[in-house]
């Protein structure tokens, strides 16, 4: 990608991706990704975040900021946080602009030293802080946790031009990268957003309260479109998906099983009764049959976690796993949570998950229930009552 004018003295120096499979690991891309990097030529030049670690990119990047500025003559490298698909290129960059200053928030220091390994000078910019450009400003909100602990966000005062990173970006790789000219990209601007920004919501609920008031022509985001159709409309969309849930009068509970032979599923209707006889609202779920997209939803909004798996060769069901996995985009610390299950002769997977709720830091009440092979109607009524109590907990 060629460096192109975004506005008088504001470019895109940065780099288009659009055969990338896998972001981060965790999230399976189909359209791609950019990492967008800016520069401002203001009398003082800086660049608002470097692209990732690949040579490819660190190359692509270089060559596009060399097509316009000498990079001796570049001022400073504003990193909001210091992720490697930002800041990939930031040794390759100082070694061609030794006398640039780069510019990351109080708690970015650590990890731009940890990063390059040796003892760099950052500035370090605390919340509301400017830095001054000559004839532009940039200023600075700290934005803890999204995603990272020393994430800011940055504004150019002069153009209304706010860069947040990889908050309201998304994978989504278009070369005509504004988001009026891109196709429908809204599918990944809301992925991006459950798996990213998601696990901390509260967290960018409170830095969207900071944008409250800032006047903002544009959004230039580090992944994905440029955003200046009524940018205040991402805000919107994000302060919509973060919103805290409204507590409810009826405390929820969900029991989700899987079961081969229905003896951890008649547990799992047992508990559900005990439950509803407690008043929980309750819902339960046979996840070997796979569960709706809406599950994460209903797990976020649930009061209370029951897991019920028997044990196969010495483990809970991989679909029980698959499950608790999925539990790190969301916050379910704090949580009431237990496990049950019927075994054979070994029985770990009742603790083993009820380890794995502890470490998710759920509240863990109740000692798990095991039943061997076909519950009796005694263990039935024990898993009611187990039910019950853990409703009394929720
Ligand atoms: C392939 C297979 C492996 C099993 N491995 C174990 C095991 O390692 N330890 C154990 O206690 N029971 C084991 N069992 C027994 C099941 O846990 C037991 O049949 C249980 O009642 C099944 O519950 P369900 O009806 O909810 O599927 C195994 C059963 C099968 C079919
Ligand atoms: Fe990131
Ligand atoms: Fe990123």
């Amino acid at each position: 990608m060629k460096p192109f004018k975004i506005l008088e003295d504001l470019y895109y120096v940065g780099m288009l991706d659009p055969d990338r499979k896998v972001f981060d690991v965790i999230m399976p891309l189909d359209r791609g990704t950019t990492y967008n990097s800016y520069l401002i030529q203001a009398e003082k030049v800086a660049i608002v975040e470097t692209v990732t670690v690949t040579p490819a990119a660190q190359e692509e990047f270089l060559s596009n900021v060399r097509a316009l500025v000498n990079p001796k003559d570049i001022g400073y490298v504003v990193l909001n946080h210091l992720e490697p698909d930002h800041s990939g290129a930031l040794e390759i960059l100082l070694a061609q602009a030794p006398q640039a200053r780069v510019v990351v928030s109080r708690s970015g220091e650590h990890f731009v030293k940890n990063l390059l390994n040796r003892d760099v000078q950052p500035l370090r910019m605390g919340d509301g802080d400017s830095l001054d450009l000559g004839d532009k400003t940039l200023r600075f909100i700290t934005a803890p946790f999204v995603h990272w602990p020393d994430t800011m966000l940055t504004y150019l005062v002069e153009d209304k031009v706010l860069f947040p990173c990889d908050f309201l970006g998304c994978h989504f790789c278009d070369p005509r990268l504004y988001d009026d000219l891109v196709e429908d990209f809204r599918y990944y601007f809301r992925y991006y957003f459950d798996v990213i920004m998601r696990p901390y919501k509260e967290y960018s609920f409170k830095a969207l309260k900071k944008l409250e008031g800032l006047d903002i022509a544009l959004i230039a985001p580090s992944h994905g479109p440029i955003l200046r159709t009524n940018p205040r409309q991402y805000i919107e969309r994000y302060r919509e998906w973060a919103r805290p849930s409204e507590p409810s009068a009826r405390k929820k509970a969900l029991v989700l099983y899987a079961s081969a032979y229905g003896n951890t599923r008649r547990m799992a209707e047992a508990v559900a009764r005990g439950l509803g006889d407690g008043s929980a609202e309750v819902e339960i779920f046979d996840i070997g049959q796979g569960w709706p997209k809406e599950m994460l939803d209903k797990i976020e909004a649930a009061d209370g976690l029951v897991i019920g798996s028997p044990t196969f060769v010495g483990d809970a069901l991989k679909p029980i796993w698959d499950l608790l996995s999925s539990f790190v985009t969301i916050k379910v610390k704090g949580k009431v949570g237990a496990a049950f299950g019927s075994y054979g002769w070994s029985g770990e997977g009742v603790p083993l998950v009820e380890q794995r709720l502890k470490d998710l830091k759920l509240k863990v009440p109740e000692p798990g229930i095991r039943v061997v092979l076909t519950p009796t109607e005694e263990d039935l009524t024990n898993c009611r009552e187990f039910g019950r109590r853990l409703a009394q907990d929720l």
